[in-house]
């Protein structure tokens, strides 16, 4: 079922309710690929209903940013989504989601401060307000998001619960390629040459886990890894960084759940990675 406005969503999903059936929300700004659809499937097992959401969202989007280039393809999309038996596509217009006079933002403080934040000021507002929306719209018991947009998880799930919506933000960890590159819709922008690359972004991000799962501090394996992207053609590495898996604060020694992270253009196209550092023993 394809689902444009708020009146018939919200129709569909209060029958749904009713009956007693658990919803689960998947947003997303399309360009679907198998890192969605294991999201998809995954909502599957944890729920009775699916709904995905279509919207590219252009209060994410920085005035330099990829916002009119950014991959759009709703019937590819939508064949995607019924063959994973999603239940409802919802694809709200703009005016839908910014009718005029829109005025209201959400901001979440210090979350948003450091890494993608510090480069793309206003990104995590836009998020923030549009899933925000979408909850609102939709009502889902529980919404998924890829852990590898892991900035944005925290984010959504800190400002869903300061202002107590009732959802359940749950993350699903990164789909890869064999080589380990990270799934994304963006991937389509790399040239051969650059896929050929893309791939270090994880295997020096991972070869930094094992460092601090090891004991080692930070700074050294940091070091390390962005001198190895740079030398592979990463230009510029925006941040290389070590961050506390709840705060996102810098962490210099593992002693809790942590998180390596990066962000670091190939060519035009801007790259995003993250793994989980877990305490040595
Ligand atoms: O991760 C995305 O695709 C987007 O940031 C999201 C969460 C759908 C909000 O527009």
């Amino acid at each position: 079922m394809r689902l444009d406005a708020v009146a018939p969503l919200r129709t569909a999903t209060a029958g749904w309710r009713a009956r007693g059936e658990r919803i689960v929300l998947v947003p997303t700004m399309g360009a679907l690929h198998a890192g969605h659809l294991a999201l998809m499937a995954h909502a599957r097992t944890i729920g009775d209903r699916v709904v995905a959401s279509i919207f590219v969202n252009p209060t994410q989007f920085g005035p330099t940013e990829d916002f009119s280039r950014y991959p759009r393809d709703v019937e590819a999309d939508l064949a995607l989504l019924a063959g994973a038996g999603v239940d409802a596509a919802y694809l709200p217009g703009v005016e839908t989601m910014y009718p005029p006079g829109f005025s209201t933002r959400i901001e979440v403080a210090d979350l948003t401060e450091g890494l993608c934040g510090a480069f793309r000021p206003g990104h995590f507002t836009g998020v923030a307000t549009v899933v925000a929306k979408l909850v609102n719209q939709v009502g889902p018991d529980v919404a998924l998001f890829g852990e590898k947009d892991y900035q944005q998880l925290r984010v959504i799930t800190r400002a869903m619960r300061d202002l107590d919506v009732p959802v359940e933000i749950r993350g699903v960890p990164t789909l890869r390629e064999a080589d380990g590159l990270a799934l994304s819709s963006r991937n389509r922008y790399l040239t051969p040459q650059e896929r050929a690359v893309a791939p270090r972004l994880n295997a020096v991000l991972s070869r930094i886990a094992g460092a601090l799962s090891a004991g080692e501090p930070a700074t050294g394996p940091v070091a390390e890894g962005i001198a190895d992207l740079e030398a592979a053609g990463f230009a510029p590495v925006q941040y290389l960084a070590v961050c506390d898996a709840d705060t996102l604060a810098p962490v210099e020694r593992v002693v809790r759940p942590a998180r390596v992270l990066a962000a670091a253009y190939l060519g035009r196209t801007r790259l995003i990675d993250n793994v989980p550092v877990a305490p040595g023993t």
